[in-house]
């Protein structure tokens, strides 16, 4: 049996272009393992510099993402439902680029390093996609933070 959230967890997945790869197995297992949480207009949800073990999906509302420095940020993007963040640092191994921030009351999905790693192991198409991205993100940010 799934519960509200699990069955809202699938629908985001299955609406996502990275998770095209999962089979109905993986998307279940993977939307089992996530935590919502919510955030209000301004919170912080990972900050530049810091260590990352998490992956999150915007289930709701925007998050603002923030490069450059803490005391002269940068806007790189702005992210709505369905969109991902916190892949680089989990991919590379290093601390977070951006500071990601709630723009307005928003709810995210929050996936331990653990059941990604799980899930990139298991498919490998996935790896590619969040792959790709990140390196397109990261070259974003160079272009416009040096
Ligand atoms: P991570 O470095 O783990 O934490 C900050 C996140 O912000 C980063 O992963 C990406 O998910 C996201 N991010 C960084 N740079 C950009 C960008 N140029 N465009 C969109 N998202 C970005």
């Amino acid at each position: 049996m799934f519960d509200m959230d699990e069955v809202a967890q699938l629908a985001l997945l299955s609406d996502s272009y990275l998770f095209r790869a999962l089979d109905d197995e993986g998307r279940r297992n993977l939307a089992a393992a996530g935590t919502s949480r919510a955030f209000e207009a301004g919170e912080v949800i990972v900050r530049l510099g810091e260590p990352g073990d998490s992956f999150f999906m915007v289930k709701r509302g925007k998050v603002r993402v923030l490069g450059g420095s803490e005391a002269q940020p940068v806007e790189l993007a702005s992210l709505g439902r369905g969109s991902c963040f916190g892949e680089m640092a989990l991919l590379a191994g290093t601390p977070r680029t951006a500071t990601v921030e709630a723009a307005e009351p928003s709810e995210v999905v929050v996936y331990d390093k653990g059941d990604v790693d799980a899930v990139l192991a298991s498919y490998p198409d996935v790896r590619q996609a969040l792959e790709l991205l990140a390196g397109k993100r990261r070259l974003a940010t160079t272009a416009r933070t040096g």
